[in-house]
Order: C-alpha cells, then sequence, then structure tokens
C-alpha cells in the first residue's frame, strides 16, 4: 500500500467532500486546485469508492476529453444506465434461478429518447431512477473551466442545472478545476446560467503525513536518512505536487544531493523544462519582456527610432534608449550576446525557442 508509486489514500478528505454534499444537496459545490495537486486522483481513488460503499452512485467526466461536453455527459450517463441494467438482469436471473424458473424474462420497458440533449440528460436519469429507486448520484465534472472556453458549454451548464434542480436531493454535484478565474466565472458571472449553482472551496492539498508516509521505504534504504521536516520543506517547494515528490525521492537516491531543499529547482527545470523557461522569463522587468519578445523575431537595432516606438507601444509606456540598452545589459550574461554595437541577440536557445512557440500561439 506504500510503495513508492502507490497513490497515498485520503480517507478524510474524501469524507468531507461527501459529507458536504450530503448535508446541502441543494447546493453544488466547486473545488479549485492548481495542476498537479491530485484532484482527479481523489475523485477517482477515494470519492468515487466511498460514494459507491456508502450505495451512492458515482459517475466521474472529465470535461477535457471531448469538446462537446453534453454529449460527453450523456455518454457517460448512458454508460451507468447501462452498467445498471446489466446489475439488474443479472439478478433477476439469480432470483429466477432461484426460485426454479425459467429465466424468460419480461422485456424491458424501451427507454424515452429526445433528439435534445438536454431533455435526454434527464431521460436518462430518470431511467437511472425506475432501475434503482431513489438512487443518489454523485456526479464529479472535472476539468469544469473548459465549459467557460467551449462553444457549447453554456448549454452544457443549463442542462446541469436543469437536471440538479428536477432531481433535487437525488444528485450531489461536484465540480472541479485548475483554473480558478474558469470557474469563479463560472459561478460568479451573473450572466451565466449556472451562477450561483455552487459554493467554493480550494482544494486540500496533500500534506506532512504524505511526505513521510513515502519517505519511510526511501529513508530506510539511507545510510543516513533525511528528515521528514526537510523533505516537507522540499514538497512545499514543489508546490505539494505528489508526482514531482515521488520523482525527486527517486532523483535523491541516485545523485549525491547537499541540499535538499535548494535542489528542488534543479531538479523541477529538468522535469518541466519548458515551465522553468517560462517562469524564468517572468521573473524579467516588463521592459525586459518586451524587448527580447522583440528580439525573438531576429537581431535588430534596439535603439532605432523603430523599434523604441514598437516597444513603447507594446509596453505601453515611453522608453529610451538609454533603459532599453539597460534592461538588455542588466539581463544575465547567458541570455542575450551584443555582438556589434547597438547590436543584441538571445544566445539562450531554450528561452528563444520557447519565445518563438509563444509567438505562434
Ligand atoms: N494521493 C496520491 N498519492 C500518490 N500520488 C498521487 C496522489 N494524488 C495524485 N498523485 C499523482 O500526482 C499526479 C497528478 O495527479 P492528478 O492527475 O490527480 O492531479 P490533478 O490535480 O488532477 O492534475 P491536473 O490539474 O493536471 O488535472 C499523478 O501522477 C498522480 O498519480
Ligand atoms: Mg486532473
Amino acid at each position: 500500500m506504500n510503495g513508492a508509486f502507490s497513490i497515498y489514500p485520503r480517507p478524510g478528505l474524501a469524507r468531507h467532500y461527501l459529507d458536504r454534499l450530503l448535508t446541502s444537496p441543494n447546493r453544488a459545490l466547486s473545488v479549485f486546485g492548481p495542476r498537479q495537486v491530485g484532484k482527479t486522483t481523489l475523485l477517482q481513488h477515494d470519492l468515487a469508492a466511498l460514494a459507491e460503499r456508502e450505495g451512492i452512485a458515482a459517475l466521474y467526466v472529465d470535461f477535457m476529453a471531448s469538446s462537446n461536453a453534453l454529449e460527453l455527459l450523456n455518454a457517460r450517463l448512458a454508460q451507468l444506465v447501462h452498467e445498471a441494467r446489466m446489475g439488474l438482469s443479472k439478478r433477476r436471473v439469480k432470483a429466477a434461478k432461484a426460485a426454479g424458473f425459467g429465466i424468460d424474462l419480461e422485456p424491458a420497458p424501451s427507454d424515452p429518447v429526445s433528439a435534445d440533449p438536454g431533455v435526454q440528460l434527464q431521460n436518462a436519469f430518470s431511467t437511472l431512477n425506475r432501475l434503482r429507486p431513489g438512487v443518489q448520484l454523485l456526479l464529479m465534472l472535472d476539468e469544469a473551466q473548459e465549459l467557460v472556453r467551449q462553444q457549447e458549454g453554456e448549454r452544457t451548464m443549463k442542462a446541469i442545472r436543469a437536471l440538479f434542480n428536477t432531481f433535487q436531493g437525488q444528485l450531489l454535484l461536484l465540480i472541479t478545476g485548475s483554473s480558478r478565474e474558469g470557474l469563479l466565472r463560472l459561478f460568479g458571472d451573473r450572466h451565466r446560467a449556472s451562477f450561483g449553482l455552487a459554493d467554493h472551496e480550494d482544494f486540500q492539498r496533500l500534506g506532512r503525513d504524505f511526505v513521510e508516509a513515502k519517505a519511510a521505504a526511501f529513508n530506510k534504504q539511507r545510510r543516513q536518512p533525511i528528515e521528514i521536516d526537510t523533505l516537507y520543506t522540499a514538497f512545499q517547494a514543489m508546490e505539494h505536487r505528489p508526482a514531482d515528490f515521488i520523482a525527486y525521492l527517486s532523483f535523491l537516491a541516485i545523485n549525491e544531493v547537499r541540499d535538499v531543499v535548494g535542489s528542488v529547482q534543479v531538479f523541477l527545470q529538468t522535469r518541466y523544462p519548458t515551465e522553468a523557461v517560462r517562469e524564468r522569463f517572468l521573473r524579467f522587468t516588463p521592459l525586459q519582456r518586451t524587448v527580447l519578445t522583440l528580439l525573438a523575431e531576429g537581431p535588430c537595432q534596439v535603439a532605432s527610432k523603430a523599434t523604441m516606438d514598437r516597444v513603447a507601444r507594446e509596453l505601453g509606456a515611453p522608453v529610451t534608449a538609454g533603459g532599453i540598452r539597460h534592461a538588455l545589459t542588466s539581463l544575465p550574461a547567458d541570455v542575450i550576446a551584443n555582438p556589434a554595437r547597438g547590436h543584441y541577440e538571445i544566445v539562450d536557445a531554450q528561452l528563444l525557442a520557447w519565445l518563438r512557440e509563444a509567438d505562434r500561439e
């Protein structure tokens, strides 16, 4: 259970979400957590299992999986209805056999179908309700910020809201995403169908107990164990991303590392080269970023009037040739070269590639 790569269970957090949904079933819950902190894992492992143990049907939908969210939701619910039917028919067959009857069952009544996907969603839930009377369904909608971006997003949210209102108390709605702004727009923008549908919580990140559990086997292998507090500080430096931490333990096992916390950034740069470049770029001043973006298009005379005008326009503030020169010369030495008077070029290949790519997007 506590192997280096196994999922560290979070029963307390799963319990917390389920209890919250059960105590206020007329309010959905939206949960924001940054990338890679373990949201999906919690939903698919801990929460789905807990719900099933309590007799609550659980359905997980990842809106990243399709650009047609409503169709996806319908398909996933149809699958659940199918499974409920199969479960039921197995039980019926068993019961019939036990009673010594034949197994000719009455054909199931055909399900109502509608061409309107919103109506179809309601039909599917009604069917589920017929197969499992009074069923409670925990609907977990992951990557919900996609609904803000997708063309069909608003229609999907309308259908979800209608389903939620029609089957009050039977539908437990948990919505998660990795864009706080996206989630807040979904539920805080009064022009949207989903306005006011959900309360909001931040996703609780993994803590010291996770570090302790993962470090136990690791420390056993070492002549000199690393203090849990030190490892926890390293975990915080990687913003509580569990997969990063597990990979970092492997990194520590094969590399001679003196400064466990200080080496986190170096490790992350090897793991996420693009992200590292972006973070580095964002630490430059606005003027430096503007000039670098310009230089990424090719070498140019930075003090020419054309360049100065363009920089001023993009920066939204007046600039001087001296200001540009200072911005460039105060960059770290490995970023640019100054092969001829007034000529600058980016020599950091990674940064250059990243800027050119960012420009294409
Ligand atoms: N409780 C856990 N124990 C061990 N590893 C975990 C745990 N939770 C998540 N992970 C690992 O961390 C990585 C990210 O997890 P997950 O995909 O659940 O995060 P997420 O928050 O949904 O990320 P994203 O925002 O990118 O969708 C995965 O490799 C997963 O296996
Ligand atoms: Mg996820």
